[in-house]
């Protein structure tokens, strides 16, 4: 829900510390915020330029299927080896579904035609979670591990792909305001009625939210505010659960985010962090290991 808490310096640092982790972990990147910043920080402005030109974005494949009626696979709009990160003198493996800044008007489009052929807002939610969901269990035998950035604020995309993942982070700065939010959200997604008919009102495949504290800095708010909610979440009936993994708040993970076309090694463009993302990919593995297990 929130804008500008690092969602999707998550999105990238995740990625690539992922496909760092073992080059024969292929990740793809989803984009589905119009804004594109994760495609841009993944593969920076002039490749960007052409898959939006050639219509190899999430809202090119959306309009393709759904009112140009073409049958296509998502395939065909992934941007392979979309990074220029390195590790070891190897580009890590990470394919990019790119954003562009039509999406929002796409996903407006959809909803407005839809519902003027007399579909409900339910029935749009259905059929694009089956499309989507069908999709990403064809990507799924491809990528070892599909990342999705979403947009901040209401959007469909975000109802959709929050109820199809197996793994939900909710990167949160952890400060009176933001933890407001994290609680409406969680309490609102995973602790509302649940019913099979209503798509807003489907149980998401993902246990539990795990929130990610991030731009943490060392000041008397937010220390309270993290030792608060850690103690809070009682063992047997949390509302959501939390990384031990913090993502500090440095201007070395504001520049990294501008890197793309620089190709550096994943070492250069971490610098001081290093140890955090290699950290956040771990205890990635972890949990889904645990929860697959
Ligand atoms: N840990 C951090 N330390 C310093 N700066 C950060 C950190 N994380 C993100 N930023 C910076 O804060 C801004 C917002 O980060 P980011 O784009 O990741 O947030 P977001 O939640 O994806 O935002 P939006 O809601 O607009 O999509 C960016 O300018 C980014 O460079
Ligand atoms: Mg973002």
């Amino acid at each position: 829900m929130k804008g500008g808490v690092g969602k999707t310096a998550t999105v990238i640092a995740l990625a690539e510390a992922l496909a760092k982790d073992d080059p024969k972990d292929r990740v793809l990147v989803i984009d589905l915020d119009a804004q594109a910043n994760a495609s841009i920080c993944l593969a920076g402005d002039s490749p960007l330029t052409k898959l939006i030109r050639e219509q190899r974005t999430v809202d090119g494949y959306l309009k393709d299927y759904l009112f140009k009626k073409k049958d296509v696979e998502i395939g065909a709009y992934i941007r392979a080896n979309a990074s220029d990160v390195s590790h070891n003198g190897s580009q890590l493996d990470i394919s990019l579904f790119a954003a562009s800044p039509t999406l929002r008007l796409v996903e407006v489009d959809l909803i407005y035609k839809l519902t003027q052929n007399n579909y409900s807002l339910n029935k749009i939610v259905s059929n694009l979670s089956s499309l989507i969901g069908t999709q990403l269990r064809e990507a799924k035998k491809q990528y070892r591990f599909i990342i999705v950035d979403c947009a901040p604020g209401i959007s469909v995309l975000t109802e959709v792909i929050i109820r199809l993942a197996d793994f939900v982070i909710v990167p949160t700065i952890p400060d009176p305001l933001s933890t407001y939010g994290l609680q409406t959200f969680c309490g609102s997604i995973w602790r509302k009625p649940q019913s099979s008919s209503n798509p807003f009102r489907k149980k998401p495949q993902a246990t539990l939210p795990y929130v990610l504290f991030t731009r943490r800095q060392s000041v008397k708010l937010q220390n309270l505010t993290v030792e608060k909610l850690r103690k809070q979440q009682s063992p047997s009936d949390p509302e959501f659960k939390i990384f031990h993994t913090e993502i500090p708040e440095r201007v070395a993970i504001a520049n990294a985010l501008g890197m793309a076309g620089k190709s550096p090694s994943f070492h250069r463009k971490w610098g001081g962090v290093v140890d955090v993302m290699e950290s956040l990919a771990h205890e990635t593995k972890g949990v889904m290991n645990g929860a697959s297990a």
